[in-house]
């Protein structure tokens, strides 16, 4: 016991060391891609881990104490593209740490209190396009040490130290620069000696946004082209602002965002005045995220921006939407997650596209006067639409693209007329009135998108998309139909190429839906509750090259031909549903094995019915488990046939088998007669007077039976043959004569003799032909004819020398096999003799 305890005591601490020793299990770094992509955030790493493939392409350092940077600190990983080093408390950064790294592209360096940078810390990196150098202790780009990297993109200083937006002269040979994100620095002003390097890069966004100003010298960006450029959150008051805006004169640039941030430096008492100097600016695009103290009115604010093509307005809160300048040449105005008190009844001649998304609104729509509009975006308010839709609701007789998803009530009144010029039409998860009272889309012919999914809308009314000539989408999940059963409303949707009707709580899918659909290619049925695939209802669909039938409740097909599914279908997905895996749908498990190729996740489609198969997979199915019961079947048929063959042969052999019962138990003992007689009752005289004569009353005397005198009475006729004819006789005379032969009782005796014959295993017939037969007749019972020509028989002669030679031969053959008591005449000696040699 002690000895084992000590032996666990010595054996797991080494298997403990042996596990950890194991690289697996100490391996820091999650293989996200295996060989290119390594995530070892977090790992508490003090340096590289050894363990990654220098195949690598990203990867993420970030959050471990690395503290410092050698030189050539990673020229195990030639190949790095993405290099993350956020956090890292990483202070010094020496000469050549990142050499070798050629065809790094991003490097993110954030959050690393760096208070040693060494001259050369960025040296090679000759491909580096980003550089993600935020919150690293930077108080100056002057002795930021990378000048030689021509290929940067992207610079974001921002979150530093930086007094100065004096740009150092080697921002001149950056020629690729883009994006300057130097916001949320300790910038106050800007002096127009400081940009002179700005000038030739007309392709730059510059964000300067959470800085400090205090004063722009007036002509600062004077003559000078931007792509972009953000001040949000500069300013702490009207004046400051007006007057730095005022130093931002005879900039050109494409864009311009003006605002602040949420809970960040905000102006108290915004005025309106403080944009004047934007009549000195020459913009196209004006972006305000949010200003704290947005004006009651629109007047005056933007009547410098009047020229602007495109406005977007976000985060404000707009009691009053009154005052907009005349003569507004904007094409397109988006206002996203505003607090408006009244839907906009803007009139902006020149607007093309509106966008008012994510609002918050106080009342429902009202009518809209845009007359060049050609994109409505209203999605997202969750407001009500009393009338919808007609050109007298919207003003808008050039529209066409209409989203109104995620609203509230959308009463359906009018069927788009004055809208034709429509192509794109959305109402997801707003809820649809009267939409399957009349021919809601009637008017829309150029209408190619319409989406109408989770809308409430139960479809009743047959012609609900008439019209539609021209729609290829058609989305419709989660809605309902009458009776849960897709009918035909689909008609007139002979362009149609993609159709979505999941969870529509579908059963059944009548005749015919799908016979225009001539073009669709992809239809989803998922989410539904039908209880059978029905093959032939796809059969129309030529085109279909994708059917979700996923999550229904099919448990097989209905029997129908399954070859009539599309052929140019290559996706079907039927999983989740719950397969019958019983032998009585084997054609159709048989089917989905042949159809694997085509179906989704095959491997994984499960059998839920019958109980014994619940939970294997359905491709586990094996049609030889069907063939037991076939074995029963055909076995309990064969034996069928066989009693019934051997209850016939026992019906039609009955007395042959009588007489085999009789020979077991008579066996070969005495016998009472020497003969009995089968003849017909025609020839009954000859038998008396010839035959019963010649035979009883001569030496030796034989006994003979015959049935008129010795069968008992009572007793049936047919059993009375076989008991006391043949069963007691040792040989049996045949007369055979026409009677005979017309005498359907006299041939079933001959018969029964046969097989008494047979059985008896002796030749026991004697025939006597009284008369000469026509052969004809005779040939007529064949077997009779076959014994006659084959057997010798005795001819009766009705003259002196053929009776002697036919008695002596008739004796002969009935002497055959009898015990005999002497008695006797010569003749009888000579027989004797033969006799007693014979026994
Ligand atoms: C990763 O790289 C190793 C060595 O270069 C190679 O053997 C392996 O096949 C690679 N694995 C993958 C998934 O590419
Ligand atoms: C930032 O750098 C200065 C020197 O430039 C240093 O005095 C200061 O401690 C540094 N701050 C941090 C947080 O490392
Ligand atoms: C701007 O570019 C032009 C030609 O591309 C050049 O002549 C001029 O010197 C440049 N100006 C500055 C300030 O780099
Ligand atoms: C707008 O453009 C027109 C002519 O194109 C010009 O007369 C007017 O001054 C401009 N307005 C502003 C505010 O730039
Ligand atoms: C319509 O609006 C909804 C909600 O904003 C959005 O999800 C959807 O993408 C929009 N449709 C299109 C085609 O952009
Ligand atoms: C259906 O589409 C075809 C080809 O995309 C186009 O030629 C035809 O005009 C369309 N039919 C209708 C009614 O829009
Ligand atoms: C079919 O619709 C369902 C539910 O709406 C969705 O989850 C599924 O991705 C769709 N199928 C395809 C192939 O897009
Ligand atoms: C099936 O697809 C092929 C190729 O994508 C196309 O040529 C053929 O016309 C399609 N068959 C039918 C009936 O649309
Ligand atoms: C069915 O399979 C297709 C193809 O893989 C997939 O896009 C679709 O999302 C699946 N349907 C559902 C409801 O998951």
């Amino acid at each position: 016991m002690t000895s084992l305890r000590g032996l666990a005591g010595t054996l797991l601490p080494a298997m403990a060391f042996l596990a950890f020793a194991r690289p697996e299990i100490w391996e820091p770094c999650v293989e996200v891609v295996p060989n290119i992509t390594y995530d070892c955030m977090e790992q508490n790493l003090y340096k590289i881990p050894s363990s990654i493939p220098s195949s690598a392409k990203h990867l993420d350092l970030s959050f471990n104490p690395l503290m410092f940077l050698g030189s050539q600190s990673f020229t195990a990983f030639p190949e790095l593209e993405v290099l993350d080093l956020s956090r890292c408390e990483i202070q010094r950064i020496e000469d050549d740490a990142y050499w070798g790294l050629n065809y790094l592209s991003t490097l993110i360096l954030t959050g690393n209190p760096i208070q040693i940078l060494a001259p050369g810390a960025f040296s090679g990196l000759l491909s580096l396009q980003k550089l993600v150098a935020v919150e690293i202790n930077l108080s100056s780009l002057e002795n930021f040490p990378i000048g030689h990297l021509k290929t940067l993109k992207e610079l974001n200083v921002a979150h530093n130290l930086i007094h100065s937006f004096k740009l150092p002269k080697y921002f001149s040979y950056l020629t690729n620069l883009e994006y300057l994100d130097l916001s949320n620095n300790k910038i106050q002003n800007i002096y127009h000696k400081d940009l002179h390097v700005l000038y030739n890069k007309s392709k730059l966004s510059l964000d300067l946004s959470l800085n400090p100003f205090d004063f722009i010298q007036p002509g600062a960006f004077d003559k000078m082209r931007l792509q972009e450029l953000t001040l949000r959150s500069n300013f702490d008051n009207t004046n400051v602002m007006k007057t730095c805006i005022q130093g931002l004169a005879g900039l050109e640039v494409n864009q311009l965002v003006l605002g602040e941030f949420k809970n960040e430096r905000h102006i108290e008492e915004f005025d309106k005045s403080a944009l004047e100097g934007l009549c000195s600016v020459a913009t196209e695009e004006f972006r305000l995220p949010y200003l704290d103290d947005f004006p009651n009115n629109f007047n005056g604010f933007f009547d410098c921006l009047v020229n602007v093509s495109a406005v977007s307005l976000a985060n404000l809160h707009l009691k009053s939407l009154e005052g907009l300048p005349n003569g507004l040449k904007w094409q397109s105005l988006e206002m996203v997650r505003c607090k408006v008190n009244n839907f906009p009844p803007f009139a902006i001649p020149s607007l093309k596209r509106f966008s008012f998304t994510a609002n918050r609104v106080e009342n429902s729509f009202a009518g809209l006067t845009l007359k060049s509009l050609e994109f409505l975006d209203l999605s997202g308010n969750g407001m009500s639409f009393k009338g919808c839709c007609s050109l007298k609701d919207l003003e808008t007789p050039n529209l066409k693209y209409l989203n109104l998803s995620f609203n509230d009530v959308i009463t359906m009144s009018s069927n788009f007329m004055g809208l034709e010029l429509l192509e794109h039409l959305e109402f997801q998860y707003s809820t649809l009135k009267q939409t399957s009272e009349f021919s809601v889309f009637l008017s829309l012919s150029k209408l190619l998108y319409l989406d109408i999914s989770y809308t409430h809308t139960h479809v009743a009314f047959p012609g609900i998309f008439s019209g539609l000539v021209s729609l290829q989408v058609l989305k419709m999940a989660g809605n309902s139909f009458k009776d849960n059963t897709l009918s035909s409303i689909f008609a007139e949707l002979t362009n149609l190429t993609f159709l979505d009707l999941s969870k529509c709580q579908l059963e059944y899918v009548s005749q015919g839906v799908f016979d225009k659909l001539l073009r669709l290619q992809f239809l989803n049925m998922s989410y539904n509750d039908f209880l059978l695939l029905d093959a032939l209802s796809f059969k129309p669909l030529h085109t279909l090259q994708g059917l979700d039938l996923s999550f229904n409740r099919i448990a097989s097909s209905n029997g129908q031909e399954l070859q009539n599914f599309p052929s140019n279908l290559t996706t079907l997905n039927l999983t989740q549903n719950p397969f019958d895996c019983s032998c009585e749908h084997q054609s159709f498990l048989q089917w989905i094995t042949d159809q694997k190729r085509l179906l989704v996740e095959a491997e994984q489609l499960e059998c839920v019915t019958p109980p014994d198969m619940q939970g294997k997979m359905v491709l586990s199915f094996r049609n030889d488990t069907c063939q037991i019961p076939k074995v029963i079947i055909i076995v309990t048929v064969v034996s069928v046939l066989v009693v019934s063959v051997i209850a016939c042969l026992v019906y039609k052999f009955y007395f042959h088998l009588m007489l085999l019962a009789g020979c077991k138990k008579y066996g070969r003992g005495e016998n009472t007669y020497d003969a009995f007689v089968v003849y017909s009752s025609q020839d009954e005289d000859w038998v008396r007077n010839e035959l019963v004569k010649n035979l009883e009353e001569g030496v030796p005397p034989f006994k003979l039976c015959l049935h008129y005198r010795d069968f008992i009475p009572g007793v049936a006729i047919a059993a009375n043959i076989i008991q006391e004819g043949f069963h007691k006789s040792r040989k049996v005379i045949v007369v055979v004569s026409q009677h005979f032969i017309q005498s359907r009782w006299c041939i079933f005796e001959y018969e029964i003799a046969q097989t008494w014959q047979f059985l008896s295993s002796q030749s026991g017939i004697i025939f006597i032909v009284l008369q000469k037969l026509e052969k004809s007749l005779l040939r007529q019972q064949v077997e009779l004819y076959r014994l006659l020509s084959r057997n010798t028989y005795l001819e009766w002669e009705d003259h002196a020398l053929g009776r002697h030679i036919f008695w002596r031969r008739l004796r002969k053959a009935l002497m055959d096999g009898k015990t005999w008591s002497p008695e006797g005449t010569a003749d009888a000696e000579n027989i004797q003799q033969e006799a007693t040699t014979l026994t």
